[in-house]
């Protein structure tokens, strides 16, 4: 078996290593294909879709599809655009995003994503959820009114951190991120330190005490777009 693997992205044609996936590869190459639940650091996942390319023709994730040889990609087509905008606009709908007084705004990779898509507003009504706020830790807070469900916490804590602090609970719509402990997030093993905080894309776990830091519009994508440095 050959160790490298040729495929055109967008009419591009690049060389990837058997076994890596449709993103790893485009990121290899210098192509950005947005994703949310994909981390480098953690395993593919193939939760949110936003990564939605066609691969000779057929929707795939590319966080979760390998390359293949002669696999013609399509990324950045109006139709594969308007899929992921579609499903941003429902990530931001699904749950309470108000940006202007999040502290990760200008640090957020949904705020960031969005903006790139050229998102102005959802084209979905706002559902409002209630959700309940963590603070319990002493140096972590919990915002769940802010978490898109992309299990990077969840797989960060097991892969990473060994701790297994987060999970999911419910289904559907009432599907919601927990804690393993009844006292909340303050029973768990969780610390500001572990890699569970730093990969979340979003305000939804942040450390306390720390807000502010960096003044808003010098964040990283108040800087640069999301996907110009990869
Ligand atoms: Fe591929 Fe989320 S980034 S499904």
């Amino acid at each position: 078996m050959t160790d490298s693997v040729k495929l055109k992205i967008d009419g591009k044609e690049i060389t990837a290593k058997a076994g890596q996936t449709i993103l790893q590869a485009a990121a290899m190459a210098g192509i950005y294909i947005p994703h949310l639940c994909a981390h480098r650091e953690l395993e593919p996942w193939g939760s949110c879709r936003v990564c939605t390319v066609k691969v000779n023709g057929r929707p795939q994730a590319a966080c979760t599809q390998p390359v293949a040889e002669g696999a013609v990609v399509e990324s950045e087509t109006p139709e594969l655009v308007n899929v992921r905008r579609a499903l941003v606009e429902m990530l931001f709908v699904e749950g309470n995003h108000v940006c202007p007084s999040c502290e990760k705004s200008g640090n957020c990779e949904l705020q960031a994503t969005a903006y790139r898509l050229g998102i102005a507003a959802p084209r979905f009504p706002y559902t409002f959820p209630k959700r309940e706020i963590d603070a319990s830790h002493p140096d972590i807070i919990l915002e769940r009114n802010r978490c898109i469900l992309c299990a990077r916490c969840v797989r960060a804590s097991t892969e990473v951190d060994g701790k297994h602090a987060f999970d999911f609970v419910g289904r559907g719509v009432h599907k919601r991120i927990a804690v393993n402990a009844e006292a909340g997030l303050a029973g768990t093993s969780a610390a500001a330190t572990d890699k569970a905080l730093s990969v979340c894309p979003v305000g939804c776990l942040m450390k306390k005490r720390v807000g502010f830091a960096v003044p808003v519009g010098q964040r990283q994508f108040d800087e640069k777009q999301i996907g110009s440095e990869i």
